[in-house]
């Protein structure tokens, strides 16, 4: 599983996510609740950005319609939204953010 450094920790502001892109991938990084979490960063409704959204409670919410995603999960807590959306494993290593997108958590 390729760990791939995203951001520094330190640039990383609570409660704001960070889209960042991992192998291609659009992940949206998340400092919560004293952890860091990544999350796929589009909706399974449609085709929008959740980094744009707002986070509480351990979850990002679709600023589009309104559906909240666990960042621990990626499950939807309501509709509209169906689908999880994919999680992935992240590594603390001093200041680095480390992201792995090869494998969903
Ligand atoms: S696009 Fe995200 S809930 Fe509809």
């Amino acid at each position: 599983m390729a760990f791939v450094r995203v951001c520094a920790l330190s640039e990383l502001e609570t409660d704001t996510p960070k889209r960042v892109e991992v192998d291609g991938t659009p992940v949206s990084v998340v400092r919560t609740e004293g952890e860091v979490f990544a999350i796929n960063d589009i909706c399974s409704h449609a085709n929008v950005s959740l980094s744009e959204g707002e986070v509480e409670d351990c979850a990002i919410e679709c600023w589009l319609h309104g559906s909240s995603f666990d960042l621990r999960t990626g499950k939807p807590s309501g509709l509209p939204a169906t689908r999880p959306v994919p999680v992935y494993p992240v590594k603390i290593e001093g200041d680095d953010v480390l992201v792995s997108v090869t494998q969903e958590s």
